[in-house]
């Protein structure tokens, strides 16, 4: 295993706020608080629109990565108003994020199209994160691991297809929906449960699966970052709503991990 690759992953998911202006004005006081630390990786993923200025503002600081929120399936053509994998790699972004559960339930994102967005952002050569996760009546209903299984299998599928690179390289985000954005969030041993039925639906398919990165995303704050990081199988986060403010960012990717 890549130690590098599973090093702590603290990511921040801008989701459609701060333009231009508002992410610059976020850096100048990101960057004094959060110094560049070598024993973790912190992600950014700013509105597409934003992302040159972000580019720009974070100017000498190469370890505030930067990633794209999502891709089209292909990988050019009249398709208004989409960003391709391939563009996100000439503006020379790392990171794609495919599946989150807001494309999914507002954009219509099914398993297939996600399990292809997954494949150009391979291609592209970005590091992707897969993000699954249930609804609360599909948890209710007892169906986490049939949901979180779909989800992943559709996408192994895929990658199996065109022969992708090793686990290693590879990032999922465990978002349960029900958490995104309530103020709820999966105790360290919801998602400990969670990250561990991942794992094993991996390893039914990849040799390597215990190299992938599996993130929590779900109301993730620095009063629970600590407990989150130290749950079993917890390699990172993603965060939405507290990774606006840049004190709370802060205060997250300072958290003491001790994996
Ligand atoms: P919140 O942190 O606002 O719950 O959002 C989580 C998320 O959707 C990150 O992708």
């Amino acid at each position: 295993m890549n130690e590098a690759v599973r090093q702590p992953v603290l990511a921040a998911n801008w989701k459609m706020f701060k333009g231009p202006e508002t992410t610059r004005t976020f850096l100048d006081r990101f960057m004094e608080l959060y110094p560049a630390h070598s024993d973790r990786s912190v992600v950014f993923f700013p509105a597409a629109i934003s992302i040159s200025a972000f580019l720009a503002a974070r100017s000498g600081r190469d370890d505030l990565e930067v990633g794209i929120q999502d891709v089209h399936t292909e990988v050019e053509g009249a398709h208004t108003g989409a960003v391709s994998a391939a563009m996100a790699a000439e503006a020379k972004l790392g990171w794609g994020l495919a599946g989150h559960s807001e494309r999914r339930q507002e954009f219509g994102d099914e398993d297939a199209g996600v399990g292809a967005k997954l494949g150009r952002l391979l291609e592209a050569g970005l590091r992707p994160i897969l993000c699954v996760g249930e609804t609360l009546e599909e948890r209710r209903a007892g169906l986490l691991e049939e949901v979180l299984s779909r989800q992943v299998e559709s996408v192994l599928d895929g990658l199996a297809a065109s022969g992708s690179g090793p686990w290693s390289d590879k990032v999922l985000a465990y978002e349960p929906v029900w958490a995104i954005g309530t103020g709820e969030t999966a105790t360290p041993r919801d998602a400990a449960e969670a990250h561990g039925l991942i794992r094993e639906i991996l390893s039914r398919r990849a040799a390597d699966e215990q190299a992938a990165t599996i993130l929590y995303g779900g109301s993730v704050k620095p009063d629970n970052i600590e407990a989150l990081l130290a749950a079993e199988g917890v390699n990172g986060v993603l965060v939405g709503g507290a990774s606006l403010d840049p004190d709370s960012f802060a205060q997250i990717c300072l958290a003491r991990s001790d994996r």
